[in-house]
């Protein structure tokens, strides 16, 4: 910034005339002296805090360790909350309220006196849902990523969250795990304040925000309860002040060479599917265009270089301990642009010299991966016309080139009737079909891609089948599951037309999906087909599903995309 430019706050506290008083006044009822208000960048601490999200339940310690921060390098901090997303907890989805978050975010910061931004999150949806809303205001921000828990301890047993979900089904049906077993587990696995501990969809987005060059650098691997969390916090409050100052906006970092690290840094770390939907809308709010082809083209070569689950066998606390996201950053430059921009004002190249790797068996190098090839593969055909994607790191190897016959389930209530009917006819070489589970159809767009196998397969020791939705799967999931088919079920999509018996053809070396039946059979299905009746008749969720974007497209609301910058055109009064 122009030592002469005004700070954006000064439209509301520079004024010596009647709204100037007003904007003054009521603040000063928490008893801020006089110079607060004489051209100290005022910092807002956007706080995605929420007692029911758990993940997130320790932010309100961080944000008073950021103003300690932002105190120090003479800025004003002010907290504000936005509505936060319980994983765990909220109903249908998360995602279903994503883009609403998002514009709580993106109003909350234009309505305001701020001059920088910093964003405090953890849980999967409160990354990318303040980003978007950040972006489409465009003033400098830094984003606080909240850190993973500790890892799991179940007698003796090292268990990640969110992995262990789809353990306890198994062991309670077939291992025989009583009430007890299960209460001593939940608290095993949950020890420590945090995020979920596997490389799922939380610690993606912490990684995708480090790479995308939003986070100080080695911020994002550090676990919650680690005094360098904290430390790295107050330094952020600190960063901000001067971001300000140099006017290091989000849309200075956010170039297509930031998306395109963040695509390949997702490869080798094997993040989370999810990760693909959240980017595609943050490129469309900052106006870099991104498509669901670009993950394949710049991320699908890419080795993977770390070793955690759900795709391998460590925890972000180990990952951590053998040095973190920057280690794996060290490696990864001569894949990376290493003239993207980030918040610290250094270039990404000049971030992680100083760097040591001590555990090869959580972090490989380039040269000897844990696995060739590991980002998403982008999958075309008639069965997704748009794009499907699968993750072929958590796939099953024998599966990837897989020819069999649909096992078809035309809602997420139509499985859970009928997966465990002892007439069900299927075997390892079926394929799951779910529909009804994408943006609009659920609507939301749920985590339920990688639905469990019946019973009597797994009895049978078959772990893993072909699963075909329009939903998304948890990033701490794994197996062989092609999600995000675009279009979806719901809006007349091929998926809407499979049905019992057909045969399908997936082949992930060619990238192709395909559905076995002739044109002329696929044209009768189509006119014989009739729309669902829309699940919502008002308020937010019939906005939703009127205005929700395919998943190739990010499933953003159409009118969010792109931004309106920081003015406010209108006064008070
Ligand atoms: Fe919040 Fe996994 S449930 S990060
Ligand atoms: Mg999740």
């Amino acid at each position: 910034m122009d030592k002469k430019q005004k700070l954006r706050s000064s439209e509301w506290f520079g004024g010596n005339d009647k709204m100037g008083f007003v904007h003054r006044s009521w603040l000063r009822n928490q008893g801020y002296p006089d110079d607060y208000f004489e051209g100290k960048p005022v910092i807002g601490i956007c706080n995605t805090w929420s007692e029911l999200t758990p993940c997130n339940g320790h932010l309100r310690d961080f944000a008073e360790v950021v103003k300690r921060g932002v105190l120090e390098a003479g800025g004003f901090p002010l907290e504000f909350p936005v509505m936060s997303l319980g994983e765990t907890i909220m109903k249908p989805t998360t995602m279903l309220f994503r883009n609403l978050a998002s514009m709580d975010t993106e109003e909350s910061i234009r309505a305001n006196p701020l001059d920088g931004i910093v964003l405090l999150t953890g849980c999967d949806k409160t990354t990318p849902s303040t980003i978007m809303g950040a972006c489409s205001v465009d003033l400098p921000t830094i984003v606080v990523p909240g850190g993973p828990m500790l890892s799991g301890r179940f007698r003796g047993e090292k268990i990640g969250s969110g992995s262990m979900n789809w353990m306890i089904k198994e062991r309670q049906e077939i291992g025989g795990y009583t009430t007890k077993d299960i209460r001593e587990a939940e608290v095993c696995v949950a020890r420590s304040i945090g995020h979920c501990n596997t490389m799922g969809t939380a610690s993606t987005m912490a990684t995708m925000c480090e790479a995308l060059g939003l986070t100080l650098p080695g911020f994002s691997s550090i676990p919650a309860v680690d005094s360098r969390k904290k430390l790295h916090a107050q330094l952020s409050g600190r960063r901000i002040v001067e971001m300000v100052k140099e006017d290091l906006t989000l849309s200075k970092i956010l170039t297509r060479e930031a998306f395109e690290n963040a695509i390949i840094t997702n490869a080798a770390v094997g993040g989370s599917t999810n990760l693909i939907i959240h980017l595609i809308a943050i490129a469309g709010r900052i106006g870099v265009q991104l498509n669901l082809e670009d993950f394949d083209l710049v991320g699908s070569k890419v080795p993977l270089l770390v070793n955690l689950k759900p795709s391998g066998t460590y925890l972000m606390e180990d990952f951590f301990y053998a040095g973190g996201l920057p280690v794996v950053m060290k490696e990864l430059r001569p894949l990376l642009h290493q003239r993207a921009n980030t918040v610290n004002g250094k270039k990404i190249s000049d971030n992680y010299d100083d760097v040591t790797c001590y555990e090869r068996d959580v972090i490989a190098t380039l040269d000897k991966p844990f696995q060739e090839k590991a980002g998403i593969a982008v999958l075309k055909g008639n069965l997704c016309e748009k794009g499907a994607v699968i993750k072929p790191s958590a796939a099953t190897p024998r599966l990837m080139h897989h020819r069999g016959e649909a096992v078809v389930f035309e809602s997420m209530e139509d499985y859970h009737e009928r997966i465990d009917d002892p007439n069900l006819e299927i075997d390892e070489n079926s394929v799951i079909v779910l529909k009804g589970v994408g943006p609009k159809g659920y609507p939301g767009m749920p985590e339920v891609g990688n639905v469990d196998l019946p019973k009597k397969l797994l009895a049978k020791g078959i772990t893993d089948l072909v699963r075909i939705s329009d939903g998304r799967m948890s990033g701490t999931a794994a197996g062989t599951v092609i999600l995000h088919v675009s279009p979806e079920s719901t809006i007349g999509g091929t998926l809407a037309l499979v049905k019992n018996g057909d045969m399908i053809e997936l082949n992930v070396t060619n990238r192709t999906l395909h559905l076995d039946v002739e044109l002329e059979e696929l044209f009768k299905r189509k006119k014989e087909w009739v729309a669902p009746e829309p699940l919502a008749k008002r308020g937010y969720v019939k906005m939703y599903i009127d205005h929700v974007e395919q998943a190739d497209k990010g499933a953003d609301l159409d009118f969010l995309v792109g931004g309106s910058g920081s003015k406010v055109e209108r006064d008070l009064h």
